[in-house]
Parts: structure tokens; sequence; C-alpha cells
């Protein structure tokens, strides 16, 4: 039956990855989406389908809400009435200042819209083809996967307020506390229509946002979250998890 998976924010890092190895790593997807603010400027995502034609490059700028019409009509066009299998909400940003000095509401707002709002509102309105493609009768039951139809907000360990040992980080932290509560409403809400929903932390990687010090490459994080995204079934919906699929404290 045909996978296919959006990306949001692919143009580098984490996001970046996951497409390289969606399209041609050792699970390939049929179709792969990936999104970016600009197009014309995304060479490694261009040099990508230069061998692999299954990828669409496609414009999204995760705050513009007016666009989402558009970008559901242009991969409704590509899946048809096969549906949209994953949503990965992978774009992300983080303010520079860390300090309680430094914290603004504008700061506060923009990174609560870009990591929380955003991530819920493209899954609103993704939901007729996630409906769709969960609705594919080779997958008879209550049945979840990622294969099935699935939405993965890529999170943070700062999501949680128990792992908050260091403080600081105030809208980075709130926007990804949102985005577990965003996580948790929406895994119970799908739960019907057969659609998983996870939160999960990519690891400490090599980015420009988790910049040189980070544990491990974007190229590992992307492994090992497609890894555990395999595993998930019915019972990791609406959870918070690492890159192992391992469960997170809230
Ligand atoms: N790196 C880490 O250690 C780490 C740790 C925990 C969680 N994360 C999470 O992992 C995800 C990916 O981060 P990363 O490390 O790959 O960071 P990154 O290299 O800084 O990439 C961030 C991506 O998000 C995109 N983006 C930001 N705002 C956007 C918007 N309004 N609309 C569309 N795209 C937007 C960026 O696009 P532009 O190029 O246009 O700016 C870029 O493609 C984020 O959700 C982040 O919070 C990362």
């Amino acid at each position: 039956m045909p996978f296919s998976v959006l990306v949001t924010g692919a143009n580098r890092g984490i996001g970046l990855e996951l497409t390289r190895l969606l399209v041609s790593g050792p699970k390939p997807a049929d179709t792969v989406f990936a999104t970016c603010r600009n197009t014309s400027d995304c060479k490694d995502l261009q040099d990508i389908q230069k061998s692999h034609s299954n990828l669409h490059i496609l414009q999204l700028d995760v705050c513009e809400e007016a666009s989402y019409p558009r970008l559901v009509q242009e991969v409704s066009n590509v899946v048809k009435d096969g549906g949209l299998n994953l949503l990965i909400n992978n774009a992300g940003s983080a303010s520079r200042g860390r300090e309680l000095s430094v914290v603004t509401s504008e700061d506060m707002v923009q990174l609560f819209r870009t990591n929380c709002v955003a991530p819920l509102m493209l899954t609103k309105a993704f939901l007729p083809l996630l409906r769709a493609a969960a609705a594919d009768p080779a997958f008879a039951g209550d049945v979840m996967s990622d294969r099935r139809a699935a939405v993965l907000n890529i999170n943070s360990r700062m999501g949680s307020i128990d792992d908050n040992k260091s403080g600081q980080r105030y809208a980075y932290r709130t926007s990804k506390v949102g985005l577990n509560s965003v996580t948790r409403s929406l895994g119970i809400d799908l739960r019907p229509d057969h659609i998983l929903v996870v939160s999960m932390d990519p690891g400490w990687v090599r980015t420009r946002m988790g910049g040189a010090n980070g544990k491990i490459a974007p190229e590992e994080s992307a492994s090992r979250i497609l890894t555990a995204m395999a595993k998930m079934t019915n019972q990791h919906t609406s959870t918070y998890v690492d890159h192992f699929g391992e469960p997170i404290l809230w």
C-alpha cells in the first residue's frame, strides 16, 4: 500500500535528514512532500530531488495559515484518494536569549505560534487527507501505525516540565510544553479515526538550533526518529517519547 509523508522545515537540520531518509533510506516512502519557507533557496532539497522524482518540494511558512488550503490542495493533487499517511511537524524555532532578563512578550508569542499553534492548525488542515489514509481498507480494525495515519510532533526535552532542572528558556519551553498538550488532546480526539499522534524529542542534535556541541548528528537523529516511529502502535498514541521511543515524563 502507498506510503506518503509530509515534513515541515525540511530545508536544513533534522527536517532535511528526515527527508533524505524518507526518499532513500531502508524503508523509503512512495511520496515525500518536503516543505520550506523559500523554495528558491533550498539547494540540498533540490539536489535530492534530482535523483528522486517522488520528492515534491512545496512552499510553507508554518505561521501563514492562509496558505494551508493551497498546500493541502497541492498534496491532494498528488496523493488523490490515498490521502496522507504521516505528517511530521518538524519546523521550529528557538529564541537567541535564554535568561529571564531578556525574555519578551513578543518572543513568547512568536515561539508559541511557530512551535505550538502551527502544528495544531496544520494538522487540522490535513485531517481530511489523514482520515482518507486511515480509511484504507488494507488497515482493517483499530490498528494504528505510522504507515496507516500518524502525526509526529517534533518536540524537545524542554517540553517536559518534570525535566526542567535548569530554568531559563521561557519562550521555547512554554511553546514545547504547549505542543505536548496539543499532542495529548489530538491523540485522544483522533483515536476513533485510527490516527496515531506522538510527541518526540529528537535528541540534542548538531544543527543550527542545537549548535556544534550537540550529541548526535542530524542523520543519526533522523534515523532514530523514523526507527522509533515504525514501532509505534495503539498504546503509543497521545504519548511523549524520546528518539528511541521510550516515554518521557510530561
Ligand atoms: N537540534 C536540537 O538539538 C533539537 C533538540 C530538541 C528539539 N529540536 C526540534 O527539532 C526541530 C528541528 O530543529 P533543528 O535542530 O533541525 O533546527 P534548525 O536546523 O534550526 O532547523 C529549523 C527548521 O525549521 C524551519 N522553520 C522555522 N520557522 C519556520 C516557519 N515559521 N515556517 C516554516 N519553517 C520554519 C527552518 O526554516 P528556515 O531555514 O526558513 O529558517 C528550518 O528548516 C524543531 O522543532 C526543534 O525545536 C531540536
